[in-house]
This record gives C-alpha cells, sequence and structure tokens, in this order.
C-alpha cells in the first residue's frame, strides 16, 4: 500500500490524482490533502480518505475543521504545506499546487531524499537549478506528471540519454492558435479561458492562450531530462493525441500516444515504474482521422520565445518570468488588464531584470517578491 500526500488536493490535478486513487483502494492511502480556500471540498475529501494530515490556507479554517476531524492534524499557510512535505508521512508527495506556492514544499521533499511526482512546473520554472543541484545530493526521485513530461519520460525508458538528438513537445496551440496580434487585442476572458482539449485549472488555461504554458514546459523539460535548450523543440498538435516525442541519434522519434486524460500520466507517476490497468476511453486511431503537426508562431506568441531567452540567459531570468506571469495572469483574471498586456509586461519585466547567480531558496524568494512588485507596478494593479 503506497501512502500519497496530495498537495493542492482540490484542483483539478488535485482530483484526478483522488479519482486514481478511489478506484484503486487496494494500491493507495492518502496521507495529506491540501486546499487553499475550497474548505468544504477538503472537507468532503478529509470524510472521503481520512488522512492523518490536511492542510488549509488560513488558521481559522483549520481550526474548524479540526474540530469536525479530531483525527487529522491540521497545518495552515505556506508553513503548513512546507511542513508535510518535510515531515508527513508518505511515500509519494503528488505536488498539484499552482504557482510559486509549489517551490518550497517541493524543495523541502528534495532535501530530505523523497519521491515527488511534479504537476507544479513552476517548481521547475522558478527554482530548477536548485531543486536539481538539491536532488543529486539526496538522491531524491522526481517523477513528472504533466503529460508531455511524463511522454518524454515513458519515450526515454530503455535507451541510454546520451543517444537522445533532441525532444518534441507538442502544443495544441490554445484557444487563439492562428490569431495575429491585432485580433489577440480584442479577445475576452471567457474565450482565453475555453480550451479547446484540456479541462484545467484557470491560470494554466490562460497560460496555454499566450503559449507561456509552452514556454514553461521547455524549462520544466530541460531540467527534468538535463537537456540543452536547442535540444527542446516545440511542435504545435491541434488534435493533442501525440503527447511528445524524443528523437533519437540514428533519427527514429519515439512517441506516447494516448486520449488527452490526465487520469493516464497521474497513474503512470503513482505506478511507476509500472502501469496501472484502468477502464479509461481507449485511443482509436481510426476515429481520430488526420494528426497534424505545424511551427508555433513565436511572433505573435511571444510569451514561448520569452522562456528560451530567460532559459538561455540563466541566473534567476526564469524566477523572474514565472512570477510577472503570475501578476499578469492573476490581473488578467480579475478583469484588470487586457490579454495582450499579459505579454507586454513579461516582455518590460525581463528588460528590466537585474539578475542574482548561485540563488539559494531565500535569494529566490526575493527576486520572485522583487519581480512581482515591478509587475503590478508596470500594470497598474
Ligand atoms: N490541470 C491540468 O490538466 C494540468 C496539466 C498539467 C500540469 N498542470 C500543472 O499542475 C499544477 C496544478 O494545476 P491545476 O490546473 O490543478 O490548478 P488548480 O485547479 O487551480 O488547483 C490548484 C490547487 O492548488 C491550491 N492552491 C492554489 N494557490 C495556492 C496557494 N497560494 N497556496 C496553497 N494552495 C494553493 C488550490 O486550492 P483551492 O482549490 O482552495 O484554490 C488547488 O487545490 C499547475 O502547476 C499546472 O501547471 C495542470
Amino acid at each position: 500500500m503506497k501512502k500519497i500526500a496530495v498537495l493542492g488536493s482540490t484542483g483539478s490535478i488535485g482530483t484526478q490524482t483522488l479519482n486514481v486513487i478511489r478506484e484503486n483502494p487496494e494500491k493507495y492511502e492518502v496521507s495529506a490533502l491540501s486546499c487553499r480556500s475550497s474548505a468544504p471540498l477538503l472537507a468532503e475529501q478529509i470524510e472521503e480518505f481520512h488522512p492523518a494530515c490536511a492542510a488549509t490556507g488560513d488558521q481559522e479554517t483549520a481550526r474548524k475543521l479540526a474540530e469536525r476531524f479530531p483525527e487529522t492534524r491540521f497545518v495552515w499557510g505556506p508553513q503548513g504545506l512546507a511542513e508535510i512535505a518535510a515531515e508527513a508521512e508518505y511515500d509519494i508527495l503528488l505536488n498539484a499546487l499552482v504557482g510559486m506556492s509549489g517551490l518550497v514544499p517541493t524543495y523541502n521533499a528534495v532535501s530530505a531524499g523523497r519521491t515527488v511526482a511534479l504537476a507544479n512546473k513552476e517548481t521547475l520554472v522558478a527554482g530548477g537549478e536548485l531543486i536539481c543541484r538539491t536532488q543529486k545530493k539526496t538522491g531524491a526521485r522526481i517523477l513528472p506528471v504533466d503529460s508531455e513530461h511524463s511522454a518524454i519520460f515513458q519515450c526515454l525508458k530503455g535507451y541510454e540519454k546520451s543517444q537522445v538528438e533532441k525532444i518534441l513537445l507538442t502544443a495544441s496551440g490554445g484557444p487563439f492558435r492562428g490569431k495575429t496580434t491585432e485580433e489577440l487585442r480584442s479577445v475576452t476572458l471567457a474565450e482565453a479561458l475555453d480550451h479547446p482539449r484540456w479541462k484545467m485549472g484557470s491560470k494554466i488555461t490562460i497560460d496555454s492562450a499566450t503559449l507561456m504554458n509552452k514556454g514553461f514546459e521547455v524549462i520544466e523539460a530541460k531540467w527534468l531530462f538535463d537537456l540543452k535548450p536547442e535540444q527542446i523543440e516545440v511542435v504545435v498538435h491541434p488534435e493533442s493525441i501525440v503527447h511528445s516525442m524524443v528523437q533519437y541519434c540514428d533519427g527514429a522519434v519515439m512517441a506516447q500516444l494516448g486520449v488527452p486524460d490526465m487520469a493516464i500520466p497521474i497513474s503512470f507517476a503513482l505506478e511507476y515504474p509500472h502501469r496501472l490497468r484502468n477502464a479509461q476511453q481507449r485511443l482509436d486511431l481510426k476515429k481520430t482521422g488526420s494528426l497534424t503537426f505545424e511551427e508555433p508562431d513565436v511572433r505573435t506568441f511571444r510569451c514561448l520565445q520569452f522562456a528560451y531567452d530567460a532559459l538561455r540567459a540563466g541566473k534567476t531570468y526564469c524566477t523572474a518570468l514565472n512570477a510577472a506571469n503570475e501578476v499578469a495572469v492573476g490581473a488578467f483574471l480579475g478583469g484588470k488588464i487586457a490579454f495582450c498586456d499579459i505579454t507586454d509586461c513579461l516582455d518590460e519585466v525581463m528588460q528590466r531584470h537585474r539578475p542574482s547567480e548561485d540563488a539559494d531558496l531565500e535569494e529566490l524568494m526575493r527576486v520572485d517578491a522583487q519581480t512581482r512588485k515591478t509587475a503590478e507596478s508596470i500594470l497598474e494593479v
């Protein structure tokens, strides 16, 4: 029986992880759960899964839930998440938090040499160098949950890394594929939230519309698979059937295909190195029709280019890009700015950024806080 701690259990990945666990009660038990503000859903989850500990966004909610569930130990805030990651009993920490809130829990788990199933890509965008340096020291394992990285992880199995020529990260293109910069100026929040293939949390859905999500995945892939930026190519594939590919030194390309369903990569991370039998829908290529591939339009969707630029510039450029993006996406979701302001803000922040070298966790947090202030002043929010 594997003990799973699910951080961000009330979100899109969190609830899908609990679906997998629910379907396999003989294999998994839940040892920790967390929410920020969705306390009613967290309460339902605690009632069903009886975790030993749970984290809430604030102390008052933790106090109320502790009265209702005396068997569960409650913690709260960023410190509570950090504590669960460092000290709770678990075999796998599934980090499904969104944004920078995921960095410290991943860092604590990796510092303690534990196993992390990582959905929170912002961990590796903001702190990839630090996490990998720490992982090398402790021998901790990071298993990818993002579907593209899970696909690459699967395509790499059984081969030597030195024989990899490049990886091909597929991208759906998001809801605005084919639009011009001029057309993007008038898109609405509702249109940006209407992703053609995946149903996800609001932040990643907006990141998919700007292609920042794909840019973040390029950075995530660099750290997960120890690649150079020029070994990571993005290919737009609107059908989202091929989840990503690896090209080897003899020209052979290995691809992982499947229906767009996060249950597959989540199961693969939980059950690694084995596969979990499930009754999900199967891919039927006869009904799928044509699979198409095209070049991403980085002139219109500049966020993808920003990610490559930040990755090549190194130091704390990716940390700053992540922080500015969180502020800008938050402002767009709050109806305070237009869609194109997100990209313009990131451009300005990247130009103004004064990077630090060899940043430790404290320095990354300082850069994050400082960059948020810069982005807020640019956007006047
Ligand atoms: N959704 C997908 O299909 C998908 C696919 C690949 C990768 N990912 C990645 O997985 C991560 C999670 O995405 P998601 O779509 O599941 O997000 P989501 O639906 O917004 O869920 C985020 C979870 O984190 C909690 N949370 C948010 N901000 C927090 C904070 N500051 N402190 C503590 N907890 C906080 C939320 O709690 P409340 O519910 O209380 O707000 C919720 O449980 C992201 O990094 C995303 O890029 C997602």
